[in-house]
């Protein structure tokens, strides 16, 4: 056993141990009551700490003040090599509180949706906490996303202010953040009316009167204190949209008082936190990693952090490990698509760099194989540094299925143990419970403080999407291996959600796209093997009648995709085609579509039940050229 827990299988052993560790947290009013959850259709609810009062911010940052405030709770490292600064407690107090005052002063409340999208700067943490600080319900929007993409969740979510930069900083390239939220504006019927820009490289950006505010100018208009708002439990903390396998993404929605608790817990537990540990979580605050291990579970612990503006590859491929170098980093928790690329560059861009100060190393967002795993741990660690390859979701708030930070024989490519107060279960297709050394649909059996509420705007389909799969269980999407030692290796998603680079992606979002395009009639999406992203995204395509395909129009595809939804999504492969493999029903046979982008044509299995059996053949010709 990889943790110390109690037998927690049992509701009221689960109950008092989480009720325990709610005491972790700062209160205004103790919950006295655990959890009140219910998975099944007609009595449908997931409640935590129900009558507990509590402010996150308070968590983040008034507690600190009196025993901690001078210690340093960020390292900001900037883009430049140059440019650093540490942040006390104190000072990010401070700021938070003027931020929220400012939001306030502009009629920012309670409830009220606020949409960010920032670069990695500090004032992006200041901006989370400034909304949970007067009860605003923040929805981060990473800064790769474009402006229809920011659109849409501006949209969707009901934003009545957002908070931004001139521009963010990403190696040698700016990004035009203000631009980019001044068109996402335009395209909406009602925008919000208010725009708070944050001057990061001090660009000259246009702004509009009566809506658009620069914080250099308001800062120092308000008070540097503000009374956190008392906030219940089970009100909603932030939303944060992410992909499924149909439809547009969700609005995954978190309250505050179970997140609070679990984000916590899981940052000390599995990180093994010790108070002069230099944490530095490699994440963009965009995803729920940046959320839960940079902001909220680190800060709630009273952790010292780096917080890094710039891109691993920049000025050079050593910049990762310059950076632990110079800031005695402690704990690394980064994805595997950045261990990856890292290995690629050569092992001299890591062994120039001090890396005596790393105890322990962390993963996360995809699964890592047994070569970038023995290469993080014998040549980034030397050895000497545990790995926690850590298995979550957005949906999950924290870290679920985790190596103990305490162990040395850890599995290489393993997630291995549940947290406590975690019941994991593997299911088949039917949902029959698996025993024993088996493979199957991962799924959880009871809930835990961090897990997701619902979708925002939409309770029937977060009910849908999750929890009428496989009946009285929450169904994650992945499928897992137990092995013998009753270990968990993920396998990866069983559903049409693709991991590129750790950033998910619904295959059915980049088709949606990709027809939108005046040329084209159809397109599938699927995944394949990628070196360094772990997954590719290859899109096959069928052009409109009379369309002539060409590769400057499989370019311009490309370019399309990447201006629809964002860099993010931009596809690796586009393949025009005359036509897509179907069942005589009309349904797109994916599995044919990934066998072929994998490269086993000798696996396609079945194809007589094809509409048109020939359209393999030259769907396997067309993708000769990506071999
Ligand atoms: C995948 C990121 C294998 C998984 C925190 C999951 C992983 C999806 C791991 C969630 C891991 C995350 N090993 N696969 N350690 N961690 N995944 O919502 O497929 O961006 O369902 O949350 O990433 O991605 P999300």
């Amino acid at each position: 056993m990889a943790y110390d827990a109690a037998n927690l299988s049992e509701k009221s052993a689960l109950d008092a141990f989480w009720l325990e560790e709610a005491k972790r947290l700062t209160w205004m009013e103790a919950p006295t009551v655990a959890s009140d959850v219910s998975f099944e259709r007609d009595d449908f609810r997931i409640k935590w700490f129900e009558d507990g009062v509590l402010n996150a911010s308070v968590q983040c940052l008034d507690r600190h003040l009196a025993e901690r405030g001078d210690k340093t709770a960020f390292i900001f490292e900037g883009n430049d090599p140059s440019a650093c600064e540490r942040i006390s407690y104190r000072l990010a107090h401070e700021e938070v509180c003027r931020m929220a005052n400012v939001l306030k002063s502009r009629g920012v409340g309670k409830g009220d949706r606020v949409v960010l999208y920032m670069p990695m700067v500090p004032e992006a943490a200041y901006a989370m906490l400034a909304c949970a600080r007067i009860g605003a319900v923040h929805s981060v929007v990473f800064g790769g996303f474009s402006p229809d993409a920011l659109a849409s969740r501006i949209e969707d979510c009901g934003a009545t202010a957002i908070i931004t930069a001139d521009e963010g900083r990403r190696g040698a390239k700016a990004i035009p953040l203000k631009a980019n939220v001044d068109l996402a504006l335009e395209r909406l019927a009602q925008p919000p009316k208010l725009v708070l820009t944050i001057e990061v490289t001090g660009a000259q950006v246009p702004l509009t009167p009566g809506r658009d505010i620069l914080w250099s100018e308001e800062r120092d208009e308000v008070a540097p204190t503000c009374d956190p708002e008392p906030m219940a439990a089970e009100d909603p903390l932030f939303i944060l949209y992410t992909s499924g396998s149909t439809g547009k993404p969700k609005g995954v929605v978190h309250t505050t008082g179970g997140y609070m608790v679990y984000a916590s817990f899981t940052h000390e537990k599995v990180f093994a936190l010790q108070t002069d540990d230099v944490f530095w979580c490699t994440a963009d605050v965009g995803w729920i990693t940046g959320h839960s291990y940079i902001v909220y579970g680190p800060m709630a612990n009273g952790a010292t952090q780096v917080l890094f503006e710039g891109v691993p590859s920049w000025p050079d491929a050593g910049r990762m490990w310059e950076v632990v170098a110079k800031h005695r980093v402690s704990i690394l928790y980064t994805a595997p698509t950045a261990i990856r690329a890292a290995m690629r560059e050569g092992d001299e861009f890591v062994t120039e760099h001090d890396r005596s100060s790393l105890r322990l190393l962390g993963s996360v967002g995809e699964p890592i194989n047994p070569e970038a795993w023995r290469w993080y741990h014998d040549v980034v660690g030397e050895g000497r540094c545990p790995i926690v390859d850590t298995w979550w979701q957005t949906e999950t708030g924290g870290i679920l299925i985790s190596p103990s930070a305490k162990s040395s024989d850890n599995k290489p490519g393993a997630a291995t143990t549940p947290l406590p107060g975690v019941l994991p279960a593997l299911v088949d297709n039917e949902g029959k419970p698996l025993d024993g050394a088996v493979d199957g649909n991962l799924v959880l059996t009871t809930s835990w403080p961090g897990q997701a509420r619902g979708v925002w705007g939409d309770e029937q389909r977060f009910f849908d999407t999750y929890f009428s799969t496989y009946p009285g269980t929450y169904f994650t999407g992945d499928g897992a291996r137990r092995d013998e030692d009753g270990d968990y290796w993920i396998t990866g998603r069983v559903d049409d959600v693709l991991n590129v680079s750790g950033h998910r992606m619904g295959t059915a979002e980049i088709e949606s796209a990709l027809v939108a395009h005046a040329s084209v009639a159809e397109a599938a999406v699927v995944g394949y093997p990628h070196d360094i992203k772990g997954q590719g995204v290859h899109c096959y395509v069928t052009l409109k009648q009379g369309i002539e395909a060409s590769d400057a129009l499989a370019t311009e595809l490309r370019g399309h995709v990447r201006n629809e939804i964002g860099p993010v999504a931009t596809p690796d492969r586009v393949q025009l085609s005359p036509g897509l493999p179907k069942t005589r029903s009309g349904k797109i046979m994916r599995r044919i579509l990934r066998k072929i982008a994998e490269g086993q044509p000798d696996q396609l299995g079945d194809t007589s039940t094809l509409s048109e059996p020939l359209v393999v053949e030259s769907l396997l010709k067309g993708a000769e050229k990506f071999a």
